[in-house]
């Protein structure tokens, strides 16, 4: 086995960065495929916390090569600082352990100062609530064909030729339209030349790398980020971020075929969360949603939002198993769960008078679903230190195993803390 594919199941932050962390052990090569800054991973490595947001966090492996797919919307400035980061914290990056696609379209400025002005110019209640870090605006130009790619920064005088019909159209559409301040031609080109210099080793073909790595029998681990829910095909559209983040997503993301992807692992938190707007049927407003906002510490990574929180959602699951073609789970944060008594897990919902298995489709019907929840006993003891299957108490286990049979397929990882150690191998999505 040797390619394998790792995505969210719910509406990301599941806690793929501690799951990927821990398979990168067994992995050669590291590739992200989709998405961009939005996305941030939280690691505990050796009690020193790290967030990656565009690198992927298998750079914190010393002898692992990272690649940045053409599927990934790029952000210069935040890969120089979060390099700069990685440096002061005693983890040089030098372009031997990481590539950059010259496929990836840049977010440029004028992307992120539509995002915001988008966001602010929409009414209280119909704001998507985005990571403001312009992700939909550089999507949107790299589908309607005006993006600027990472490889145009190596050619000048194409760079400039696009930048400026770019700013023209951005800047009509930011003062005449969004009431924004506009952005100037010279600024950006200035500020890219020098991107384009720190940039020039690290910009490559990554799909040929990928090719070379897997003919020579390496392993190769695709980092999926946001999740299913998320999709922009099958999430809960229009609250959904500009990309697919499923696992055919790492076919197209990466320049790897289909046939050549062994294996898929989803990760799913035990409970649900869910940061900026959109339906999310099994939320809990209470001292139970309190709880596991509190003892899961559920602030969004990136910037720092409060995560709305609720039971744990099988219709998302199952859908997830489904649009993924999932092989196994890895399960986080069940620690979080100790000290609930009842648990809820929501099977089925029913939208007038009928039940449902799977997502409706119409964003209207997903607004309001009744989730029909079946109810567990819950468990007191700190599950933080416990190291197999059968140090978990019997309530866990049940939970577990109710999870497994809403989604059809087995658990190969469970998370019981942030640590690397804490967790719980059942079986290694490698083997
Ligand atoms: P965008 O990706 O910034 O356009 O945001 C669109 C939606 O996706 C918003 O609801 C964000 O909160 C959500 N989102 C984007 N990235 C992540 C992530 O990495 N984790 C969780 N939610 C995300």
């Amino acid at each position: 086995m040797s390619t394998l594919v790792v995505v969210g199941t719910q509406w990301g932050d599941e806690g793929k960065g501690k799951i990927v962390d821990l398979l990168t052990e067994y992995a050669d090569v590291i590739v992200r495929f989709q998405g961009g800054n939005n996305a941030g991973h939280t690691l505990l490595v050796d009690g020193k916390k790290f967030i990656c947001h565009l690198i992927p966090s298998g750079i914190l492996h010393g002898n692992k090569v990272c690649l940045i797919g053409n599927g990934v919307v790029f952000d210069p400035s935040v890969f120089i600082e979060e390099i700069k980061e990685l440096s002061s914290k005693g983890m040089p990056v030098s372009p031997d352990r990481l590539r950059l696609s010259s496929n990836a379209h840049l977010i440029m400025p004028y992307h992120k100062a539509l995002d915001h002005a988008r966001e602010n110019a929409k009414a209280e209640g119909k704001r998507l609530g985005t990571t403001g870090r312009g992700i939909g605006p550089c999507y949107e130009d790299k589908i309607v064909r005006n993006g600027i790619k990472v490889g145009d920064l190596l050619d000048p005088v194409l760079f400039r030729e696009k930048l400026a019909d770019n700013v023209k159209e951005k800047n009509f559409i930011l003062t005449k339209m969004l009431n924004a301040e506009p952005v100037d031609t010279e600024d950006i080109y200035r500020e890219f030349q020098e991107h384009a210099r720190r940039l020039a080793p690290f910009i490559d073909n990554v799909s040929i790398l990928i090719d070379d790595a897997r003919r020579k029998g390496k392993a190769l681990l695709f980092e999926g980020a946001q999740g299913t829910q998320l999709d922009i095909d099958h999430g809960t559209y229009p609250y959904v971020t500009s990309s697919n983040t499923v696992a055919g997503a790492a076919c197209c993301g990466a320049g790897i075929g289909p046939s050549k992807i062994d294996k898929v692992v989803g990760i799913c938190k035990a409970y649900t969360t869910r940061v900026g707007a959109g339906p999310f049927p099994t939320e809990l407003e209470d001292v139970v949603g309190d709880h596991l906002q509190e003892k899961g510490a559920e602030f969004g990574a990136t910037t720092g939002r409060r995560r709305r929180c609720g039971w744990l959602d099988g219709v998302v699951l199952r859908d997830a198993v489904r649009i993924n073609g999932l092989d196994g789970l890895a399960i986080t944060k069940l620690d979080v769960l100790s000290g609930i008594n009842p648990l809820n897990i929501c099977t089925e919902y029913e939208v007038s008078g009928t039940r449902h298995l799977h997502m409706p489709g119409n964003i209207r019907e997903v607004e309001s679903v009744c989730p029909i929840y079946k109810t567990l006993p819950g468990w007191q003891e700190d599950l933080s230190q416990m190291k197999s299957m059968e140090d978990l108490p019997k309530e866990a286990r049940d939970y577990l195993k109710a999870m497994e049979d809403i989604a059809g397929i087995p658990i190969m990882l469970i998370s019981v803390g942030p640590g690397r150690e804490q967790t719980i191998f059942l079986k290694n999505p490698f083997d």
